[in-house]
């Protein structure tokens, strides 16, 4: 399903390079759960971007179901990237001016669904937020903004989900519920590539990929 050929990734920082990828090749399949672990630095954040087509590479072949992705246009990457992913950030990242309601409704705003509350309300009460819908992101507990996010996330129900550290900035309880809720979708068919620094978090999915200096490790 996702299948990532060599895939480099050079930044150009005041004319030097940095090499953040080498040549990552990695195929994930429909269904698995799959944990990313690394150093700071060595490229997560990086590939996972690539992944989710929020970046392109600057080698390599990146495929979705045998379609190659390079050569689209910000167009056609950005519904592919509605179509297919979830995003779910260390940081959140909810629209502070709208209610957690209108937050999940965004990517179904983008597909013009009709029914975009009602499919939104259902994926809040999914990560039991059912009694938090109107409420804003400043009023909302770190836990209860990550399933907003997971909610946003899965509302599409996305091909792939893709999360970077979802559990960086939450006590460990509370980080606990959130990784409970990625089990139950996966259990759900959802598939899951998840990047923790947590030993006891990655041993949560089926499979950790280690990451070192831009390349995988064995
Ligand atoms: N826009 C950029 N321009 C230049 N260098 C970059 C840029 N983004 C990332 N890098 C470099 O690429 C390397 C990989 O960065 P990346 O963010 O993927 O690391 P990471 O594994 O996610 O780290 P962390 O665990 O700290 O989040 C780092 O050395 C970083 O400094
Ligand atoms: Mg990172």
């Amino acid at each position: 399903m996702i299948e990532l050929f060599n895939i480099q990734k050079t930044y150009r920082l005041n004319g030097a390079p940095v090499e953040a990828l080498r040549g990552v090749s990695l195929s994930i399949a429909s269904g698995e759960y799959r944990a990313l672990m690394g150093k700071s630095g060595s490229g997560k954040t990086t590939l996972m971007n690539i992944i989710g087509l929020l970046d392109t590479p600057t080698g390599g072949e990146y495929k979705i179901d045998g379609r190659p992705t390079a050569g689209l246009s910000e167009n056609e990457l950005a519904d592919l990237r509605n179509r297919r992913i979830g995003f779910v950030f260390q940081s959140f990242n909810l629209l502070a001016r709208y209610s957690a309601l209108e937050n999940v409704c965004m990517p179904l705003y983008y597909r013009r669904e009709r029914y975009p509350q009602k499919k939104a309300a259902r994926a809040l009460e999914r990560v039991e937020l059912g009694h938090r819908m109107g409420h804003f992101p400043n009023q909302l507990s770190g836990g209860e903004s990550q399933r907003v996010a997971i909610a946003r996330a899965m509302v599409t129900e996305p091909t792939i989900i893709l999360a970077d550290e979802p559990t960086g900035n939450l006590d460990s309880v509370t980080g606990g519920q959130i990784m409970d809720l990625f089990q139950d979708l996966n259990k759900g068919g959802t598939t899951i590539l998840l990047v923790t620094h947590e030993v006891e978090i990655a041993q949560k999915a089926y499979n950790i990929i280690r990451i070192r200096d831009g390349l995988l490790e064995e």
